[in-house]
């Protein structure tokens, strides 16, 4: 009976020792010290020993029980600290990992353009307006002193998206929204995203943006017109870019001039980008014609103003030297990575 206690009580001590988890500790406590376990079994057979032997081996058995409590509560408790330990680590931060660089954002270099732009306004003291993109017949065309039959107005020339809606093809309608709500003096640029039905290539797009300007006060002439867009020119594009003024026509302006500005890629040398003229057409101005300051009923005998407009997209192709308008719209990264 002694040896029969030793053995077991080797065999229980390895059992314990050789647990590599916490399950295949209880599975040994089962086997070795549970109710049904061997050592109990042991311990219920004592009854049957003869009397002098009893307290021996009974004395070796509680000891042996004992010992195995001991050890399996000590084994228990290493086991929960490994597996303590090993999920810590495995959530544990590794500072030597290389890092997962984060995708940053940058403006668009149309918005970039756009902002620069606005941000010269704003230091001449000029606000930001907006109108909407989808506009009405008034505002796009009637409130602008267009005639009933201008091509401007053609299917062929604008998208109509209803009855009376349309997608703006020119930011000129904020002027008329902005005096609608306001005396002047006024002087607001208004950015905005433009639509025209043309056909893509190079040069063109269906959609585009413009920046709009408009100035009424009282005394206003077309020296600070041209005085204006000069500072800006410079501002843009540096004190050796100019800007030149030819006449043009517009319905909302009278008179009307075309905006143009020195070849930035040449100098005003004169290269294949401007046609060998050495100036670059970048949008149109003029005077405000009365007539629309009357629409708005704004007292034309008083206060005289003047506006213009200007293509993003042609500013944005001169500073960053891009040759196809079509590259803004792509969503190309390998473009966009560039600015
Ligand atoms: N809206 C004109 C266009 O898209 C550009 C323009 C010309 C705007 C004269 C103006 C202006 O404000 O006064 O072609």
């Amino acid at each position: 009976m002694e040896d029969k206690l030793k053995a077991l009580a080797d065999e229980a001590r390895q059992a314990i020792q050789q647990a590599a988890d916490e399950e295949q500790l209880e599975q040994v406590r089962v086997k070795h010290l549970g109710r049904r376990g061997e050592l109990r079994q042991i311990m219920q057979g004592l009854a049957e020993l003869p009397a002098e032997q009893r307290p021996v081996v009974g004395q070796l058995a509680n000891r042996v029980s004992q010992e195995l409590d001991r050890l399996f509560a000590q084994r228990q408790q290493e086991l929960e600290a490994a597996a303590a330990q090993a999920a810590q680590a495995a959530q544990a931060l590794d500072v030597t990992l290389p890092g997962r660089a984060p995708r940053v954002g940058r403006p668009h270099p149309l918005m970039a353009t756009l902002d620069e732009m606005i941000e010269i306004f704003l230091g001449l003291g000029f606000t930001v307006a907006e109108g909407p993109e989808v506009e009405n017949y008034y505002y796009s065309f009637e409130a602008l002193n267009y005639p009933e039959f201008h091509p401007a107005m053609d299917e062929q020339m604008t998208f109509y998206v209803g009855e009376d809606a349309l997608l703006r093809s020119q930011t000129s309608p904020v002027q008329i929204r902005v005096m609608e709500q306001q005396e002047p003096p006024v002087r607001i640029v208004a950015p905005g995203r433009c639509f025209r039905r043309d056909t893509v290539d190079a040069t063109h797009c269906h959609t585009f943006y413009q920046l709009e300007g408009l100035l009424v006060d009282e005394g206003v002439t077309f020296a600070d017109l041209k005085g204006t867009l000069e500072v800006f020119a410079h501002e843009m594009f540096g004190p050796h870019c100019h800007m030149r003024f030819r006449p043009d026509f517009f319905p909302f302006t009278e008179p009307s001039a075309e905006i143009a500005l020195t070849c930035i890629i040449c100098g005003g040398q004169g290269c294949r980008v401007c046609s060998n003229t050495g100036w670059l057409e970048v949008g149109g101005s003029g005077m405000v014609d009365p007539n629309v300051l009357a629409m708005v009923g704004y007292d034309t005998e008083r206060y005289t103003g003047w506006a213009f407009g200007v293509g993003v997209e042609r500013l944005a192709m001169l500073r960053y030297g891009i040759d196809d308008i079509r590259l803004f719209y792509s969503g190309d990264m390998r473009f966009l990575e560039q600015f």
